[in-house]
């Protein structure tokens, strides 16, 4: 049987930092505040000019590097985004021209925070059909350009980055089982309330950014993550204490601590990032997963467990052996 396996990854910050003191300067918010509540330190924003693919070809390049492929090796391009570079041609074709590969899929996938997750199982399932054999996985996000700067409940959170993967085909095992969820009643929670359907001329500095019920959105991930555990559990016939690290989605470390006690795991065993960029929505789980393989906490042959939940509302898992 054909296995999907990780075979490189790789991750990219923009330079320019924003910490909580700058935020204090502009908006009513604190340092104490935002570490408390989210853990966050600072988030890395994208200047000017910089764009969701600039971020997405530096994380693919480190990825394609260390797997010790060429980019021409690549037979499959998915990348998750919420703020892609153009309404068309898609990141994913942006990207495969950047890279000089020609003729292969290439595109993306909308799932907001859980987009990466979605990416993995979507291209896990062209290497097991035999459809492709060497796929790039990208989250990419420059959420900045989403946020209400004058706005303390949502701007504080959110932060730009990219992270990649490598996809195999193998007959080692890789990943194990993806679990893909999706509820749409949720929208007056978590969104961003203009598209491009509604015409340009709809378009305001407001209706264009995101809007967020927090604390609502807080207690719905807390316990929907919670069961997304049980479920990717039990479809592998596994117990908690057979997972060696837990990479959640980076969004507040108080949901991380959360999923964390359901599995009963010490937070010795968390990959967690978010101090670092904030919530990079799809980019935050290849992100941290980038930095835990390239700091040698996560070793070859350990399982992980990958998961998010995002705007839609969408969740997902992936459990995979590394
Ligand atoms: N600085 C200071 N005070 C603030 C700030 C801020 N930045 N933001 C809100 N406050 C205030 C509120 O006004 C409120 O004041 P009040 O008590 O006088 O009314 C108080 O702090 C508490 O506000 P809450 O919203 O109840 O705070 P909470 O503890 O819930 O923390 C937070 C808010 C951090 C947003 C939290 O709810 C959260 O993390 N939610 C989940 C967000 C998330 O995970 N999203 C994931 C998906 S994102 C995606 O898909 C794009």
């Amino acid at each position: 049987m054909t296995h999907a396996r990780i075979t490189g990854t790789g991750s990219y910050l923009p330079e320019k930092v924003l910490t909580n003191f700058d935020l204090e300067k502009f908006v009513d918010t604190s340092d104490q505040w935002i570490r408390e509540r989210t853990g966050i330190e600072k988030r890395h924003v994208a200047i000017e000019g910089q764009s969701t693919v600039d971020l997405a070809e530096r994380a693919a390049r480190n990825a394609i590097d260390s797997a010790g492929i060429k980019p021409q090796d690549i037979d499959l391009i998915v990348v998750a985004t919420t703020t892609p570079d153009r309404i068309f041609p898609s990141t994913a074709c942006l990207l495969q021209s950047r890279l000089d590969v020609h003729g292969c899929p290439a595109f993306d996938i909308q799932a907001v925070c859980t987009g990466f997750v979605y990416a993995l199982g979507v291209a896990e399932k062209f290497i097991k059909s035999g459809s492709s054999r060497r796929a790039l996985v990208v989250g990419a996000e420059t959420l900045s350009r989403l946020l209400n700067w004058n706005d303390r409940s949502t701007c504080v959170l959110f932060g730009d980055g990219a992270g990649a993967v490598v996809l195999e085909a193998s007959e080692e095992p890789g990943i194990l089982s993806t679990h893909l969820h999706a509820d749409g009643d949720y929208e007056a929670l978590l969104r961003v309330p203009y598209g491009v359907s509604q015409g340009f001329e709809a378009m305001d500095e407001v209706n264009s950014k995101i809007e967020m019920r927090g604390n609502e959105v807080f207690k719905m991930a807390v316990n929907t993550l919670g069961r997304i555990v049980d479920e990717t559990l039990a479809a592998n016939e596994l117990e908690k204490t057979d997972i060696d690290w837990l990479v959640p989605h980076q969004a507040n470390i108080r949901i991380i601590q959360a999923t964390a006690r359901k599995l009963k795991m010490p937070m010795e065993r968390v990959v967690v990032t978010v101090q670092e960029h904030g919530n990079t929505s799809a980019a935050s789980v290849p992100l941290a997963l980038d930095t835990a393989v390239r700091d040698g906490r996560i070793q070859r042959g350990e399982l992980l467990l990958l998961e998010a939940f995002g705007g839609g509302f969408t969740w997902g898992s992936a459990l995979l052996r590394y």
